[in-house]
């Protein structure tokens, strides 16, 4: 992939992998902003009558999966079909479950729908997103700023979606609704294949294709990992009705915090990983810690800050009723507005001889995202409704961080990986998201209109604290990051900042 410079300064592949993931989003996130009225509306009323407490579990475990099968789609990008085949099989796969919704077929249809999605998302995301990675030869400093405009499309496709999926749905029939998201995924696609051809062709194959000896041991593998597939799937669908709503979601954090550290060993043990690409793993797993504490913070936007515009808000404070939903879509908003300013931010600074290490942003990031908590705690300690002033500050506040933070993380993922495992350690930076959202679950419990001061306040100082030790233990990392190793990995290593 040559310099030349298109797209803000960009490779051209960019734009298409940009549009591609706006719309992929786009379908996700307009049927997400759906999935509750839809599962919990009255049957006469077009929805699924499920009471809210069963319904609420099932979305959380949902969302939790989607991120944890992207480890299993990035081991069938690398070993079996490569990136550009694992995303147009995921993005067929994941409209094949918005038309399931998009038909009124009842909760069959939205548990087929689920598994769809699920697998497709977990295949299309982590090797579309390692395919940002090689637009860039191992030194282009230009890697972090196309990541932030290549994340700058997910936010284009999170705003716009509750907007049309949701209003279309709400307002019209929800099975309509679904549809459009189906013909967003179909737009993706379209995007995606008509773009591929200004990709890196190292896409077009498996990066570490399983070798004929290896056969016996992967079927066994798979059939182990089908068997508890299932197993999992069994105990979901009765989850709803013998097992309690918290018996789902402990079941969620546990596995979203097992399989990540599950996956750490494998990668650290592999004889496929060489002893320099070791120490890049290991200088890896600070951050994937903070990542996850970050997720953890960030994820709440949708459930105790929710909860907070809607109980604890004066939404008439402007004169006119403010929907609380609306708070929703304030970090994107804030996150689109920002982005060009940051991509040009790290830009100039990944290129000063004194540029920051990806520790120390992502210190910035988690540091940035206990603030916005620490900041919640001042209208939280203050009887009455709060201005709603404060909860946007704090959601924008977040925003700032997840810039440091997110683009940044896929950025140092494509470039700290080891070649055998490059999509699956995408696929293992999505699941810090799942093992956050796991945690989230649980600390959300603590959460009510009482406590809030108390919950913001030992939230927001617990992730500076984490965010203080990431920052000591930076110097540290780099160190690590940039160890040599043979010949062909000091290519890599001079850049592992
Ligand atoms: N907004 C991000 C996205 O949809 C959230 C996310 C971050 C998901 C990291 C997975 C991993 O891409």
């Amino acid at each position: 992939m040559g310099k030349e410079r298109a797209f803000f300064g960009q490779p051209r592949g960019l734009v298409g992998l940009f549009f591609a993931e706006a719309w992929e989003r786009f379908s996700y996130y307009g049927m997400r902003a759906l999935l509750l009225y839809y599962m919990t509306d009255r049957l006469s009323d077009g929805g699924l009558g499920l009471r809210p407490e069963s319904a609420k579990p099932l979305i959380a475990v949902y969302g939790s999966a989607i991120y944890l099968a992207a480890i299993l789609g990035g081991w069938i990008s690398d070993r079996l079909l490569g990136d550009r085949r694992t995303t147009l099989v995921g993005g067929f796969l994941i409209m094949c479950g918005h038309i399931c919704l998009a038909v009124p077929a009842g909760a069959g249809a939205l548990f087929a729908s689920m598994v769809f999605i699920a697998v497709g998302t977990g295949l299309l995301k982590p090797a579309i997103s390692s395919s940002v990675g090689d637009l860039y030869p191992a030194d282009d400093p230009r890697r972090d700023s196309g990541f932030s405009i290549y994340y700058m499309g997910i936010s284009v496709g999170a705003v716009a979606a509750p907007l049309v999926v949701g209003t279309v749905g709400q307002d019209y029939d929800y099975h309509a609704g679904f549809g459009i998201a189906a013909a967003g995924m179909a737009a993706g696609l379209l995007v995606y294949l008509r773009s591929r051809r200004r990709l890196n062709p190292v896409g077009n194959r498996p990066k570490n294709p399983l070798r004929p000896a290896e056969i016996p041991r992967a079927r066994l593998v798979a059939a182990v990992a089908g068997i508890a597939v299932l197993a999992v799937l069994a105990v979901l669908t009765v989850s709803t009705g013998i097992l309690d709503a918290d018996g789902a979601v402990n079941l969620i954090s546990v596995l979203a915090i097992a399989l990540p550290i599950g996956y750490f060993t494998v990668m650290l043990r592999s004889s496929r990983t060489t002893r320099a690409e070791r120490a890049r793993v290991r200088a890896y797993i600070p951050m994937f810690v903070a990542a996850v504490a970050f997720w953890c913070i960030q994820e709440q936007g949708a459930t105790v800050i929710a909860q907070y515009a809607g109980e604890s808000t004066d939404l008439d404070a402007f004169g006119f009723a403010i929907p609380a939903s609306w708070f929703q879509s304030v970090g994107s908003l804030v996150l689109i507005v920002l982005t060009p300013l940051f991509a040009m931010l790290w830009l100039r600074l990944d290129r000063s001889p004194r540029s920051p290490s990806t520790a120390h942003k992502f210190a910035a990031g988690l540091a940035i995202a206990g603030l916005s908590y620490l900041l919640m705690v001042v209208p939280a300690a203050h009887p009455g409704q709060a201005n709603p002033l404060w909860l946007a500050g704090s959601l924008a506040v977040v925003t700032v961080g997840e810039m440091c933070l997110s683009p940044i993380g896929l950025s140092a993922t494509t470039r700290l990986a080891p070649a055998a495992f490059a999509t699956q350690t995408m696929g293992l930076w999505l699941s810090s998201n799942a093992a956050g959202q796991g945690i989230g679950a649980q600390l959300v419990k603590f959460y009510d209109a009482r406590s809030a001061a108390g919950y913001f306040g030992a939230l927001g100082a617990g992730a500076v604290v984490l965010a203080l030790l990431l920052f000591a233990l930076a110097p540290l990392i780099r160190r690590q990051a940039t160890k040599r190793g043979s010949t062909m990995d000091r290519n890599q290593a001079a850049v592992s900042r």
